[in-house]
C-alpha cells in the first residue's frame, strides 16, 4: 500500500483532487519560454480597468499583492503609480521575464517565484490583491482557500480586484460545471465565470464595479479583450 495516499484531513482530500488535474508550474513554465508568442497578454500593457480605477480615484498607491502576476505587466503599472508591489507566480519563467521588465524600467517589483497557495501572507497587509488571470485557472477544490487568502491579506475597508472569464466566452471560459472538472479531469482551459456564479463566490466583498473589459484596438496602450470580467470588491469589515 502506498503510505503517501492515506487521507486523514482535509489537506489530504486537496492534495488528492490536485493529483487528478495538470500540474500547473510545467505546464506555465513551458508556456513562457517563446516570449515572441502571439499571445495578448504578453504584451508589456496594463489591463484598462485598472488604470480607470486609479484615474477615477476608486484606487489609491498602497500595498498591493498580484496574484498570478505573469511578467507582471499590471504588477509595473501599480509600481509606477507609487505601489509597494509582491507580484506571484508559480512559473520560474515568468517570475524571470517579470524581473528583466522591472530593471529594463526602472521599477521597483518584489517578485515572488511560488504557489499563492504555499506563501507566507502577514495579515491584513494589503491594501489591494489583484489578480487578472489566475483565478479561472485555480480549480474548484482549491477556491475556499483562496477566498481565505483573500481574507487575510487584504485590510479592512481594502481591495480585490479580478480579472476572469466571461462564461463560453471567445477566449475560453468552460461552462462545465464544478462536478465535470474531476470527471474530465481538466479545467478545459480555465473555467467560466456568470455574474451571478462571482456575486455568490465573492459574496462576503460589497461589490463597487462588475462590467465586460472595455474592447481596444491593437494600438491602444493599454490591455483590453472582449469576454473578460472586470470586477472590483471592498473588504467590509463583518
Ligand atoms: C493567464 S496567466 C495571466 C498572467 C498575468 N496575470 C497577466 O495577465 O499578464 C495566469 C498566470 O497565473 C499563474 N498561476 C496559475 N496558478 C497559480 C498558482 N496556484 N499560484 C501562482 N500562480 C499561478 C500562471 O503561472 C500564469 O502566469
Amino acid at each position: 500500500m502506498n503510505n503517501s495516499e492515506v487521507i486523514l484531513n482535509n489537506e489530504d482530500v486537496v492534495k488528492m483532487l490536485d493529483s487528478l488535474l495538470r500540474e500547473p508550474a510545467p505546464f506555465w513554465n513551458e508556456f513562457y519560454t517563446d516570449r515572441e508568442k502571439k499571445i495578448p497578454f504578453f504584451l508589456n500593457l496594463p489591463d484598462e480597468n485598472l488604470v480607470n480605477y486609479f484615474e477615477k480615484g476608486l484606487l489609491k498607491p498602497g500595498k498591493v499583492l498580484e496574484l498570478g502576476s505573469g511578467p507582471g505587466r499590471n504588477a509595473l503599472y501599480l509600481a509606477r503609480q507609487g505601489c509597494e508591489v509582491d507580484a506571484v507566480d508559480l512559473s520560474q519563467e515568468a517570475i524571470q521575464w517579470g524581473k528583466e521588465r522591472a530593471l529594463e524600467n526602472k521599477l521597483n517589483v518584489h517578485f515572488i517565484n511560488n504557489d499563492i497557495f504555499n506563501m507566507e501572507v502577514k495579515e491584513g497587509s494589503y491594501d489591494l490583491v489583484y489578480d487578472s488571470g489566475c483565478f479561472h485557472h485555480i480549480a474548484p477544490h482549491r477556491r475556499m482557500s483562496y477566498i481565505d487568502l483573500l481574507h487575510k491579506a487584504i485590510k479592512p475597508n481594502g481591495f480585490f480586484s479580478l480579472i476572469c472569464f466571461v462564461a463560453g466566452g471567445r477566449l475560453g471560459g468552460s461552462e462545465i460545471s464544478d462536478w465535470e472538472v474531476y470527471r474530465l479531469r481538466s479545467l478545459n482551459g480555465g473555467l467560466g465565470y456568470t455574474e451571478e456564479r462571482l456575486k455568490t463566490i465573492f459574496k462576503d466583498f460589497q461589490l463597487v464595479e462588475m462590467r465586460k473589459m472595455e474592447v481596444l484596438d491593437e494600438e491602444s496602450s493599454l490591455f483590453g479583450y472582449p469576454d473578460l470580467w472586470t470586477v472590483l470588491f471592498k473588504k467590509v469589515s463583518l
